[in-house]
């Protein structure tokens, strides 16, 4: 016996007294087409959606990607140091220049913070920008630029200058002439994020953006580097700095280093 699903409108129908029982029996009998209908209208529907809708699905695997690139990228982790700097530098941070791969998101976070003008470099050819970044660059904001050339900004024309997982693509003949550089162009301070060798893999996939593997240098090897060529860290704005990431539990893995402009 072939049980079929109970249908309300026939047994409404199937009880008699209903006026209008015949035209009921004939919409139930129209039914299994109306239900092709129905599934057919949904597949189109599906298919509209698909063609019509990639932006916020792009979008959301675009932020997924992102995210865990930051548990590998120094970049991610400026963008949560940003209170924590602010809470170092004090009202000093008032222009900041970030250079670093995915800088437009720097920057945008930079630019909801009070009185705070930012810029930024991107250092690598932007694959597939965001509109949104590629307005930033349309307006002078954020500049695509290869930082092993001099910086196109007059002394001092910053506050603080932060760099962020690109120093680690840099040789030691190149980082020789752009730290300086970054250096020249800040005048209340250079934050470097920098991979802890171990700790982050170098990324080979973006050998052809980077132009080579990244150099994880150990903490002696920066420390050693910065007495070579004169950079004093800050220690103040260190201290102040570790004291506010402390109190939120912030473990950066990246090495952070404050120098004196
Ligand atoms: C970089 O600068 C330091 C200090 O001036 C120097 O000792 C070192 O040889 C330089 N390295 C290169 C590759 O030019």
């Amino acid at each position: 016996m072939s049980r079929r699903p109970v249908n309300p409108s026939r047994r409404i129908a199937d009880s008699g007294s209903f006026p209008f029982s015949s035209s009921f029996h004939q919409k139930s009998k129209t039914s299994p087409l109306l239900t092709i209908v129905l599934v057919l209208l949904a597949v189109f529907m599906l298919i509209i959606y698909s063609y019509s809708g990639p932006h916020t699905v792009v979008v959301h695997e675009r932020e997924t990607m992102i995210m865990k690139d930051q548990e590998i990228s120094c970049t991610g982790q400026v963008e949560q140091a940003i209170p924590l700097l602010k809470e170092a530098y004090g009202n000093s941070m008032r222009k900041v220049l970030h250079v670093g791969p995915e800088t437009c998101s720097v920057v945008s976070k930079l630019l909801k913070e009070e009185d705070t003008e930012a810029w930024g470099i991107e250092p690598y050819e932007m694959e597939d920008a965001e509109s949104s970044c590629k307005l930033l660059v349309r307006n002078g904001i954020v500049r695509v630029a290869d930082i092993k050339f001099p910086l196109p900004y007059t002394p001092k024309s910053f506050t603080h200058v932060i760099v962020s997982d690109a120093l680690d693509y840099l040789s030691p003949t190149y980082m020789n002439k752009t730290l300086p550089d970054l250096a020249r162009v800040s005048s209340d301070g250079l934050i470097i994020f920098a991979g802890y060798p171990g700790k982050q893999r170098a990324k080979v996939s973006k050998l052809s953006k980077f132009g080579r593997p990244a150099k994880l240098r150990s903490k002696s090897w920066w420390n050693r580097y910065f007495i070579q060529n004169n950079l004093e860290e800050n220690n103040e704005a260190l201290n102040k700095f570790d004291k506010a990431a402390e109190k939120i539990s912030f473990k950066p893995s990246c090495q952070i280093f404050h120098l004196n402009s």
